[in-house]
């Protein structure tokens, strides 16, 4: 493998390592959190198990960084990421929306993209242990708000979803992207090309996101309007 290719996925690993490590602290704050106004709640426990998964996560992606030369830099302090206006238990309805129902479901989308490709022996094995998680940890999110609509009207998120969703993916998502980030030697060592990377991403909220949270009655104008705003790489079907 040459040079260029070899630290863009060391970086691309070490990137995920640090999102690992920053989703253990997450889930074990949240679970935390959910405790302190719902004691009968199966979600803390749940989110305690996934904190461990993170942290197995970490591991096995900051070996896959090494392999290619990178190492891990630290990963930021854990902060809530919640909007300060919003009361305490909708700043964790917040966080649980947009780390679980969203990110957690693009992860799934994303580890099983790879998975269909060719991918090195050793990257398929990490990305199949993670894969199989992800999943679970998806769904504790979709658990949570339907325990909180069951009890309070939910539809207040509808507007943070395009907040949700830009600190889902930067903003470089959706701007042209240069050769080397659409490379396909990338996608064995588990780099999405950038387009494909996009098209997941719109793909995934049209397909899975915006149908669960409308089910919850929260609606997905704000968030199809904040795509539409971001080019023709980001456009969904109209709702
Ligand atoms: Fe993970
Ligand atoms: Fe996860």
């Amino acid at each position: 493998m040459s040079e260029e290719p070899r630290r863009q996925a060391g970086e691309a690993w070490a990137f995920r390592t640090r999102v690992e490590r920053e989703a253990a602290r997450r889930f074990a704050r949240l679970a935390l959190a959910i405790e302190a106004f719902d004691a009968d709640s199966p979600v803390p426990a749940l989110l305690r198990r996934a904190a461990e998964d993170e942290h197995r996560h970490a591991a096995l992606c900051a070996d896959l960084s090494a392999v290619y030369g990178q190492p891990v830099a630290a990963s930021a302090e854990d902060a809530a990421i919640a909007p300060g206006s919003l009361g305490p238990r909708a700043a964790v309805l917040y966080e649980v929306v947009a780390s679980c129902c969203i990110t957690e479901t693009e992860s799934v989308a994303t580890l099983t993209t790879l998975l269909a490709e060719q991918v090195e022996p050793r990257v398929e094995k990490v990305l199949r242990e993670i894969a199989k998680d992800e999943v679970l940890h998806g769904r504790i999110g979709w658990a949570h708000l339907a325990r909180e609509a069951s009890i309070s009207v939910v539809s207040f998120l509808s507007p943070w979803i395009p907040a949700m969703l830009a600190g889902t993916v930067g903003e470089g998502l959706f701007t042209a992207a240069d050769t080397d980030l659409q490379s396909r030697e990338l996608l064995r060592h588990g780099v999405l090309p950038h387009s494909l990377k996009r098209s997941i991403f719109v793909g995934t909220l049209e397909g899975v996101v915006f149908p669960g949270l409308e089910k919850f009655g929260i609606s997905s104008r704000p968030a199809r309007q904040w795509l539409e705003a971001r080019g023709p790489g980001a456009r969904t079907q109209p709702s």
